[in-house]
């Protein structure tokens, strides 16, 4: 049976790789996010891919729009069987010079959204009977270490790698889910790298940093998401999987 996912924040970037290869793989998609210019594109170029899909607008931080989403979902598909959490927001602000109403937003994007949607998810799964499905997350190697310049996001994703552990223990005894995250690196044509690489000095400092010598591209994290939600990763629970190029691990000390 054709089994459906939720892509939050799927209109561009990772969002929407993941979700034109998730329906490329047979998956049927529902794309949320908040700009309904971007959701009729992604309609379109959705149209161009065998299958079944929809588009909802809506905001990860609005719980009942999460819930709606959801139910939305469900009444569509029959059944909600998988969730990515790709939605976030982020912006470079030395800690000092954030205002409260910065970290709060941050925070509500990343770190509740995730929330929303995950725990909307598991309501399903409840009145659906459904074992087996599946969260995957979006975090990033900050989560971990240091996040200097991006203090809200980084202990946002601090949150959502823990958020997949505990989920991964709890939901997996109880509902057989597997919960995992995906710890992208410096990843061209994304809303991160416009926001975070800041001119093109910046872009050439940070690619420099990677072992390999490049970016990411958003399909090189959309065929890892695929293969972490696909059968074959099916003993996969509770683990991140960094896709960096090598970037977190390198301290250059000498
Ligand atoms: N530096 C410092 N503070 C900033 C900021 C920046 N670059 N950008 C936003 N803020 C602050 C605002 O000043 C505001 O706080 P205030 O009310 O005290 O002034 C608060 O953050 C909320 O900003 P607002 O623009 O009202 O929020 P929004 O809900 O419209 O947008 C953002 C949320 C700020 C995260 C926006 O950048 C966004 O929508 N991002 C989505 C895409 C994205 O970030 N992608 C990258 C993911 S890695």
């Amino acid at each position: 049976m054709t089994q459906t996912i939720m892509v939050t924040g799927g209109t561009s970037g990772m969002g929407k790789a993941m979700a034109l290869a998730l329906k490329e793989a047979g998956w049927n998609v529902i794309v949320t996010g908040r700009d309904l210019e971007r959701l009729q594109q992604m309609d379109h170029e959705l149209k161009q891919i065998a299958g079944e899909h929809l588009t909802i607008q809506m905001d990860v931080r609005d719980t009942d729009a999460c819930i709606a989403a959801v139910n939305q979902a469900r009444e569509t598909f029959g059944r909600l069987e998988a969730l990515v959490n790709n939605a976030a927001g982020n912006f470079i602000c030395p800690t000092d010079e954030l205002s409260p109403n910065g970290w709060k937003t941050v925070i509500d994007i990343v770190l509740n959204g995730t929330f929303n949607c995950s725990h909307a998810l598991v309501k399903g799964w409840q009145e659906d009977d459904v074992k087996g499905g599946q969260i995957l997350n979006i975090v990033a190697s900050y989560a971990w270490q240091a996040g200097a310049g991006v203090a809200p996001s980084a202990a946002a994703k601090a949150g959502v790698l823990n958020l997949t552990r505990t989920l991964a223990v709890e939901w997996g005894y109880k509902y057989h889910a597997r919960i995992n995250a995906i710890s992208p690196g410096p990843i061209e044509r994304t809303g991160g790298a416009d926001k975070l690489a800041m001119s093109p000095e910046h872009a050439e400092r940070i690619r420099r940093n990677v072992p390999l010598g490049r970016f990411g591209t958003p399909e090189e994290i959309a065929g890892l998401a695929v293969w972490m939600l696909s059968d074959q990763a099916s003993y996969l629970n509770g683990e991140c999987i960094a896709l960096d190029g090598g970037h977190w691990l390198n301290k250059q000390p000498f």
